[in-house]
């Protein structure tokens, strides 16, 4: 009797807990593969991480897709890469991407990779990226440079991150009506 009840309670403790993982927004699709793949397209993985995926807008063949990308992005975190994810899912586990995607690797990750964004991704979405990266298999891509220490001179091509000063803004011109939808004629 008191066995039965207890198994009773911990029914009843659990289920909660697995209709709130249920309800946790999650990709949708034919297999974890085919979601990884949307994910990494739509969560802006491949800009970073596929070497020129933005000129190409995304026109990229498959076979060269996540393998680094050799362009450093500097800021006062120094110089960082865009590494080889396809290295990293062969080499590593599917429980060490969560744990790293999670906890912007042990809170030695660096921008502007966006771990305070990665880290807010259900599991089974985060699982999904590792499973579709591991499936396109490990592919040597271009060599990228080491990390560069803040303030230090990276090697090869960079982008400059750093928020910089422009020209004060003019001064509003409050005579003037505001160009707001509002003050457009219908067509
Ligand atoms: C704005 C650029 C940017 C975007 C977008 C981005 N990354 Fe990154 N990512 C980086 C950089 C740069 C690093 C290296 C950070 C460092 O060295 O600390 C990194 C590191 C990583 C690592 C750790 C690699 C290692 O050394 O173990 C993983 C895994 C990863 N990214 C996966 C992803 C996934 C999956 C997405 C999409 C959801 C993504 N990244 C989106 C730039 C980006």
């Amino acid at each position: 009797m008191l066995r039965s009840r207890h198994i009773v309670l911990t029914l009843a403790c659990l289920l909660p807990a697995a209709l709130a993982a249920q309800d946790k927004p999650r990709v949708a699709a034919s297999s974890p593969e085919a979601a990884g793949e949307y994910l990494m397209i739509i969560g802006s993985c491949h800009d970073c991480h596929t070497a020129g995926w933005t000129a190409a807008k995304g026109k990229v063949a498959k076979d060269d897709q996540l393998t680094g990308n050799p362009v450093g992005y500097k800021g006062p975190w120094g110089t960082v890469y865009g590494k080889n994810l396809r290295s990293i899912a062969a080499r590593q586990s599917e429980d060490h991407w969560v744990k790293v995607m999670t906890t912007a690797d042990d809170g030695e990750g660096k921008l502007p990779m966006p771990w305070h964004n990665t880290a807010l991704m259900t599991e089974e979405d985060i699982r999904n990226t590792f499973k579709y990266t591991k499936s396109l298999g490990n592919k040597v891509g271009a060599r990228l440079p080491r990390n560069a220490k803040p303030g230090a001179d990276p090697f090869g091509e960079y982008v400059d991150l750093t928020a910089k000063q422009g020209a004060p803004l003019p001064p509003v011109d409050t005579t003037k009506k505001p160009a707001g939808p509002e003050t457009k004629k219908p067509k």
